[in-house]
């Protein structure tokens, strides 16, 4: 069957292997939007002020299913966030007591507070040697900060200056390049398999650079790292499309409220939540690769991961262009959702 005959698809719940969450009024109206979907999510630290220990992971795992509307199942795997403070034991601990599925590394300054992010590598040595001496997986914020540095080639010199020799010094080390963006990227996980994994947004299968800035600025489509030309968005669809086992779903769904994002100097993220599958399944379909759909999004992660797949399964029905809302209302203000720019035909039965 070719994938235009095909009209509903099942598979296995999904999961998303990097999610913004937040907290208080903007964690409840987001949640809902996530659990409809997905089964798990690793939830990023970067609050204010950040995840950093074990208890402060703890204590954000009990906010968020607090927030979990009665009657959805969601389990959020939590994530610490490294500081060059960082103690290795607190991190090992939690590890162990299954409060912390993974660490985040953010480069100080990469993108929203990350302030307390690293700077100098070296300092956080230990914590990873002890990281791969356990199995816990370190996810990567893939950018280098350095203002002499085009924020366009941040990734690729990342890839070579930071990630490339902290892998070299502590091997055993599970990495995720999270939100890879470029070709550069996707060659690189293609060929250094051992202990590497990558997560690919939704929002960076659809755009590339041009739909930022072409005919006026879309603040909607800013995010970081920052989309790039075309060539790399094609690379990047052929790895999520691929079914390489190495290359997974992280939504990155980020939500801002519209003020912060309009303004003179708008926030990063786009919040693709509420539409993620619908867009998804447009995107394998045009690319002739529906049937990878269900390793991207529900079996790759899990696996790098060590974690069963979900048991429920979700279908996914074509039809009529199914209409998303333009925003979502939350109690923190209203949150534009990401507009793919086309019209999505699948949309999850309920
Ligand atoms: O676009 C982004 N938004 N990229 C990030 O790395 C952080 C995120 C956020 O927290 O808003
Ligand atoms: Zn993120």
């Amino acid at each position: 069957m070719t994938d235009t005959a095909l009209t509903r698809l099942t598979i296995r719940r999904p999961d998303d292997w990097h999610l913004h969450l937040r907290d208080g009024a903007m964690l409840e109206g987001v949640l809902p939007h996530t659990a409809a979907h997905f089964g798990r999510a690793i939830v990023m630290p970067n609050l204010v002020p950040p995840v950093v220990t074990g208890a402060q992971a703890a204590a954000y795992r009990e906010r968020i299913m607090a927030a979990l509307p009665e009657g959805m199942s969601f389990q959020p795997l939590m994530v610490l966030y490294l500081t060059e403070e960082t103690d290795p034991e607190d991190v090992a601990a939690a590890h162990a007591a299954g409060i912390a599925t993974s660490v985040k590394l953010y480069p100080a300054g990469a993108t929203t507070n990350s302030a307390s992010g690293v700077r100098d590598f070296d300092k956080v040595r230990p914590v990873l040697e002890k990281m791969a001496e356990i199995g816990m997986p370190l996810c990567v914020h893939g950018e280098v900060t350095d203002s002499d540095i085009d924020i366009f080639d941040r990734e690729a010199v990342f890839i070579d200056r930071v990630l490339h020799p902290i892998r070299k010094k502590v091997p055993d080390l599970r990495v995720v390049m999270e939100h890879v963006t470029t070709q550069d990227a996707v060659d690189y996980v293609r060929d250094h398999h051992k202990n590497l994994g990558a997560t690919i947004t939704t929002h960076h299968l659809i755009i590339n650079r041009n739909h930022i800035l072409a005919g006026g600025i879309k603040p909607h489509y800013y995010c970081l790292p920052v989309a790039k030309r075309e060539q790399h968005r094609i690379a990047l669809v052929e790895a999520a499309t691929s079914g390489d086992e190495r290359f997974f779903l992280g939504t990155d769904s980020a939500p801002h409220t519209d003020p912060a994002k309009l303004q003179a100097c708008g926030c990063a993220g786009c919040f693709t939540a509420p539409n993620t599958m619908s867009c998804l399944a447009e995107v394998f379909e045009a690319a002739g690769k529906l049937k990878n759909l269900e390793a991207f999004a529900s079996k790759n992660g899990p696996k790098f991961y060590g974690l069963p797949v979900n048991e429920e399964t979700i279908t996914l029905v074509k039809g009529e262009p199914v209409s998303y809302p333009d925003r979502i209302e939350t109690d923190a203000g209203p949150v534009t959702v990401f507009d793919a720019g086309f019209p999505l035909h699948w949309r999850v039965e309920a």
